[in-house]
């Protein structure tokens, strides 16, 4: 009886302590101290969590802690497939700002947290989730100096919005005149592909807030370029940038480094460029993509990945410095089954990985990127049974996401 009550004693005080709350331990990692960690998010109906992997210093991962973003996920419609947001972004880090951000899809919030430099998977939330400005929040962009999230939504109410964080004072604040509309016909959870939001992202020089969306044929979608103040606030309205003839969904966008550019996946045709400079586009016709979706740069090997979850294959694409002209270097097979969505590649010492969630697999694909055209298979980590071992509930069709953080 003495052990029992002790034991309740105990039990309780673990859940009043702030420090462990809404945490799941997967593998308390005593071990070793990781170089860094990737971040992805279970974005379930009964409880949104940010799970975090080690990464070690050879790369691999090791899933470690889950963290509640308190708050629920979502799932667009029609349907009931992978990639349940139709997005890019919807967890992202800042090693300068020390914080992850993540949506809660169906809560219609954000929630921001700081990131223990000695366990980069132990995550502890800045305050409350704050309301996303709007519906079926989807991505989110971070700043350079990791001190502004805005949120993209992509639902009834859709548009983007913008927060400061103060680590020091753990605050998450809207900014004042950054609630904007994108007037999509949309619906909350969001319907598509078709017609719906991709990802958010700020300029390399932080003077504009980007986001893609995705077209309905025959009319193509866009890249929605809003110029942003001094004070963080946003223009009124955003400028539209089509792309070129071929292109229809631009979706995952990743900024070509040193140029005013914009390297975007489209699932209608492989992947397109945006010249910013002078609102030039072109595209790539990847030979066989089922629907390239996702992508990311290795500034090791200089070179883009894109994700294709319908081909189940990788491309690597280099793009031309000066004439901006991408061309495919090789592809990689994945697997039948692994629906390949969110990836992200991080530098660990001297060496570049490419971290993708496998979500029809419910997993984890690092690849090593050891040189242009030499990306090698490294590791398939499991999700599921680590997440049924913690008990935190994952399903294979809400999986969403992909941020890494190096220390
Ligand atoms: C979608 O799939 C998940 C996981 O299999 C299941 O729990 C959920 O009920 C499904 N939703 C619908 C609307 O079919
Ligand atoms: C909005 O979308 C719905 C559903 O696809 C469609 O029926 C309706 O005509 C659209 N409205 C406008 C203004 O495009
Ligand atoms: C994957 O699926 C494709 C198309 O159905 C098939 O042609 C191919 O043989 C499969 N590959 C493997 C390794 O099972």
């Amino acid at each position: 009886m003495k052990t029992i009550a002790l034991f309740a004693l105990f039990s309780s005080l673990a859940a009043a302590s702030p420090a462990s709350k809404g945490k799941k331990v997967i593998d308390s990692g005593k071990y070793s101290r990781p170089m860094g960690a990737a971040y992805f998010l279970t974005n379930e109906p009964s409880g949104n969590y940010v799970v975090a992997a080690a990464i070690g210093s050879d790369g691999k991962l090791t899933l470690r802690q889950a963290t509640s973003a308190q708050g629920v996920g979502s799932h667009g419609g029609p349907g009931n497939g992978t990639d349940p947001l139709f997005s890019q972004g919807a967890v992202q880090a800042s090693a300068a700002g020390n914080i992850v951000a993540a949506v809660n899809a169906g809560s219609n919030s954000i929630a921001v947290f700081t990131i223990d430099h000695n366990n980069p998977t132990d995550l502890e939330i800045i305050d409350c989730p704050v309301p996303s400005g709007g519906e079926f929040p989807i991505s989110v962009a971070i700043n350079k100096a990791g001190t502004t999230v805005c949120a993209l939504n992509g639902g009834t109410v859709n548009g983007v919005a913008c927060f400061a964080v103060n680590t020091k004072k753990r605050t998450v604040k809207p900014i004042a005149n950054t609630v904007r509309n994108l007037h999509l016909n949309q619906t909350t959870p969001g319907t598509g592909p078709p017609g719906s939001a991709s990802h958010l992202l700020f300029s390399a020089d932080g003077k504009q807030l980007i986001a893609s969306v995705k077209g309905v044929p025959p009319t193509p979608g866009m890249l929605a370029i809003w110029d942003v103040a001094a004070d963080g606030s946003l223009s009124r309205t955003f400028r539209s940038v089509a792309p070129a003839s071929g292109g229809m969904n631009p979706f995952g966008m990743t900024l070509i480094p040193g140029q005013n550019a914009i390297f975007a996946a489209d699932p209608a045709i492989g992947l397109e460029i945006f010249d910013l400079a002078g609102d030039r586009s072109s595209v790539l016709a990847v030979p066989a993509q089922g629907a390239i979706c996702w992508s990311t740069f290795s500034s090791k090997t200089g070179n883009f990945y894109t994700i294709d979850p319908g081909a189940a294959t990788v491309s690597e694409v280099a793009v031309q410095k000066k004439s901006l002209k991408p061309t495919l270097v090789k592809q990689y097979f994945q697997g039948n089954g692994t629906a390949t969505i969110d990836a992200q590649v991080a530098t660990v010492g001297n060496n570049d990985f490419l971290y993708i969630l496998a979500a029809g697999q419910s997993a984890i694909k690092v690849m090593a990127l050891r040189a242009p055209g030499n990306a090698v298979a490294l590791q398939t980590l499991d999700i599921a049974g680590p997440a049924r071992r913690a008990v935190f509930a994952t399903n294979s069709v809400n999986l969403q996401g992909m941020a890494t953080f190096i220390n």
